[in-house]
């Protein structure tokens, strides 16, 4: 029988030029830099350009983590690109990711908002671990900042635009995806949500007017549930690989709120050492924190083989999930 796992052989990610800071937001709505900094730890975050879309920054991320994998886009098997902010509802990001980079693989866009990488990776690996595909681009790609509220001080000053990407390959070794879990509950979908654009409510004069295509949150009670779900994730997940909180040498979260992850941290008896936060930097780039967080751990050269990562996300749906990864490049399978 085969056992397969999907290692990560590359990182990549694509950040707007263009920075906003919690200063530069008080010139546009009733906030100021010391509550966004005290509430959620976020100081500047980046704006994509005008002629920016997801689909720019996927194909920008999946190009450096190709080329640290050492594939060529040849030779990739698939494509599956995590967003809720895709350029059009059709066709998918995905397929437009896939011609910016002149791939002739399959395509196709998973959405599970924040979680939507921690998701996205676990079908990647499924596809590798069952023997089915070698090389598999999984990306992360959000630009929220297009579905803001200007207005709206609970909202604006929270998000930022990002994508991170990640190349699995097919492995023999114990190195790579060790296990992922994944949850979702649609009775919670009021809580954070777009509500028009889709099928339900297509975009009209009146949904333009009720700031309809805008993103809509119950901070307090999405609050509540992200404090529970992170170690509800990280235990289950943990649990399928055989391993314990103690064994995680870095425990990677979905990046929405500092207070969010201190809390989370606090629960699992996790050294906050081990948690890696850049929300200072990019506020919450949605389903692009988690790779770009592993992205820099990468780049700065922190990750020794071995190492037990493990992705932590949670977000609209409601959804959240976790996998657990051992570091490393493993042997090619
Ligand atoms: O990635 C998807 C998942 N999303 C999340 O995980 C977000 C989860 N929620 C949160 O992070 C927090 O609930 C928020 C950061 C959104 C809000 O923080 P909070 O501590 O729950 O604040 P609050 O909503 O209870 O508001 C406290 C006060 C209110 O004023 P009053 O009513 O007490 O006078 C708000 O109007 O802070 C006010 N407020 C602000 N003040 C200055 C809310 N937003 C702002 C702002 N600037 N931007």
């Amino acid at each position: 029988m085969n056992s397969f796992r999907a290692v990560i052989t590359g990182t990549g990610v694509s950040l707007p030029k263009r920075i906003l800071t919690n200063r530069e937001l008080e010139s546009m709505v009733d906030t100021d830099d010391e509550w966004i900094k005290t509430r959620t730890g976020i100081e500047e975050r980046r704006l994509v350009e005008p002629d920016e879309n997801v689909s720019d920054m996927a194909a920008e991320a999946g190009v450096l983590a190709l080329k640290e994998a050492g594939i060529e886009v040849s030779d990739l098997h698939l494509i599956v690109l995590a967003t809720s902010s895709p350029d059009m509802i059709m066709p998918s990001a995905a397929c437009m990711t896939q011609a910016k980079l002149g791939a002739t693989c399959p395509a196709f866009d998973v959405m599970a908002a924040c979680s939507g990488f921690v998701f996205g990776l676990s079908v990647g690996a499924q596809y590798i671990e069952s023997g089915s595909f070698k090389n598999v681009l999984v990306i992360g790609s959000d630009a929220l900042t297009r579905h803001l509220d200007w207005e709206d001080r609970r909202t604006c000053v929270l998000f930022g635009d990002g994508a991170g990407a990640v190349v699995l390959t097919r492995s023999n070794g114990e190195h790579g995806v060790l296990a992922s879990y994944l949850a979702s509950d649609g009775r919670g979908a009021d809580l954070l949500k777009i509500p028009a654009g889709g099928s339900a409510s297509p975009g009209s004069e009146k949904t333009l007017a009720r700031r309809d295509h805008c993103i809509k949150m119950n901070g307090h009670e999405v609050f509540k549930f992200a404090v529970r779900a992170i170690p509800d994730a990280v235990e289950k997940a943990l649990t399928g690989a055989g391993l314990e909180p103690k064994d995680i040498d870095y425990l990677i979260p979905h990046q929405a709120n500092r207070r969010i992850i201190d809390a989370a941290a606090e629960r699992l008896d996790i050294d906050l050492t081990k948690v890696v936060v850049n929300i200072e930097r990019y506020g919450n780039t949605s389903t692009a924190s988690i790779p770009i967080a592993l992205d820099e751990l990468n780049r700065e050269g922190r990750l020794r083989e071995g190492d037990v990562l493990v992705f932590v996300g949670f977000g609209a749906g409601l959804t959240w999930g976790a996998n657990v990864v051992r570091w490393g490049k493993g042997v090619a399978g």
